[in-house]
């Protein structure tokens, strides 16, 4: 890399990158698969947390946490002043995959390591940060972590928010001793770099081995509650039902057909309902669903939002039902910095790999950072586009090939390279 003053030749060790995504995956390890559940602030993710703040504490890092239980570790520079940081989540849907998350974190450690083995002390500090709940599997909105990190949220609010299974985020922080006392919002680093499996098909496809992600889309999850009148199975004529569980698969229907109308890259997905009293024969009594809308474009979702509206209203009403809807996430699509996606699309040619210039179809805590300090994310392929699903996989040369470009990117933005979005 000419004219850069950081060793350039530095590569990261891929067998103990490898090493600690398998120790990590064995917490909360999925029988007979290579994924793993750790849903945010269970006992699982606990014991993940205390093993990657071993390992940080091991690498001589200085670890704080934070009051909504975001960990970061930071390794001194030559001189004082925001870190250049790296990380992602650890936190993973219930049916995970090894490498959604994991690997930004572990990935950072590898380059900490790789650092200190070097007897590098580069001119800003390192930090590698994993932030609480980015999946929202449990805790909605996904990236609430980030997102109090940067001050998009009031700690106060996030304390407040109640799981899926009822447990409260406040209450879990403490019970598994992640409530911590760092302050909040958290330090503006110099830069943030999130390297991070693609969870889609496009790199594998088109035979590419980084992506150069240039934004993120924007994301919207709303739940829908649906009430109506629970009766026999066998007794209530078709004309007299008001059925909460007709107008929840009805609204799954019409989200399908709604992205399908408006065309790539519209995404909608019914991930949860839930109908009570579930039972073979009883007309529900009410219905509880999840509707995630995604497009890089904020207009086209804007309008896909209020045609789903549109929908669920003219349905309920013809059934006879009511709905009541609850925003979950709302985030707009994100830009990231042209200078660092300018600086990873030429560091990975650097180091012999294809890259591509691509938008993020997941979210990721690099959109939150965006709000507060210039920042992209590298991608890495993943195996027949698969995520959020145990079998997801990428192979230990394309995660090698990650590390190393995360490694010369930090290194380059801790040297006191300048870089300028102007
Ligand atoms: C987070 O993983 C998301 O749902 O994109
Ligand atoms: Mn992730
Ligand atoms: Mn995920």
């Amino acid at each position: 890399m000419a004219g850069t003053s950081h060793p350039t030749e530095l590569r990261v060790d891929p067998d103990r990158l490898t090493a600690r995504l398998g120790a990590l995956a064995e917490i909360g390890a999925i029988d007979g698969t290579e994924g793993c559940a750790r849903l945010a602030l269970t006992d699982e993710d606990k014991a993940g947390r205390d093993l990657v703040v071993t390992w940080m504490r091991d690498l001589g890092l200085d670890v704080r946490i934070d009051g909504i239980g975001n960990v970061v570790g930071t390794l001194a520079g030559a001189t004082d002043g925001p870190p250049v940081m790296c990380g992602s989540h650890i936190d993973t849907v219930r049916t995970g995959g090894r490498y959604d998350g994991n690997l930004g974190v572990l990935a950072g450690l590898e380059v900490i390591e790789t650092v200190t083995a070097a007897g590098l002390v580069p001119d800003r500090p390192l930090a590698v940060a994993f932030f609480t709940d980015e999946e929202g599997a449990r805790f909605p909105p996904d990236m609430l972590g980030s997102l109090v990190y940067v001050g998009g949220m009031g700690l106060e609010e996030a304390l407040e928010i109640e799981g899926i299974d009822g447990a409260v985020v406040g209450e879990e922080l403490v019970r598994i001793g992640y409530a911590g006392s760092a302050p909040l919002p958290g330090l503006a680093p110099h830069a943030y770099v999130e390297l991070h499996i693609e969870q889609g098909p496009v790199l594998e496809r088109a035979g590419i081995t980084i992506g150069a992600v240039d934004s993120v889309q924007g994301i919207s999850w709303q739940e829908i509650t649906v009430t109506g009148q629970s009766n026999h199975a066998g007794t209530t004529p078709m004309s007299m039902r008001q059925d909460p569980g007709f107008v929840a698969t009805s609204i799954a229907n019409f989200v399908r057909e709604l992205a399908l109308e408006l065309g790539h890259p519209q995404v909608g997905t019914v991930g949860r309902i839930e109908l009570r009293p579930d039972l073979v024969n009883v007309i529900p009594a009410s219905a509880t669903l999840t509707v995630d809308l995604r497009n890089t474009d904020d207009a086209i979702l804007c309008d896909a939002e209020q045609r789903l509206a549109d929908f669920v209203t003219a349905i309920a009403e013809t059934e006879g039902c009511k709905v009541q809807s609850r925003t979950l996430a709302r985030f707009e699509p994100v830009i990231f910095s042209p200078s660092i996606v300018d600086l990873v699309e030429r560091t990975a040619g650097l180091l012999g790999h294809s890259v591509q210039r691509m938008p993020s179809g997941a979210g990721h805590d690099a959109q939150m950072l965006a709000r507060v300090c210039p920042t992209a994310m590298i991608f890495t392929p993943s195996r027949d586009g698969l995520s959020h699903n145990p079998g997801e996989y990428t192979s230990p040369a394309d995660l090698q090939a990650g590390a190393d470009v995360l490694l010369q990117v930090m290194l380059a933005l801790a040297t006191d390279e300048e870089f300028s979005d102007d």
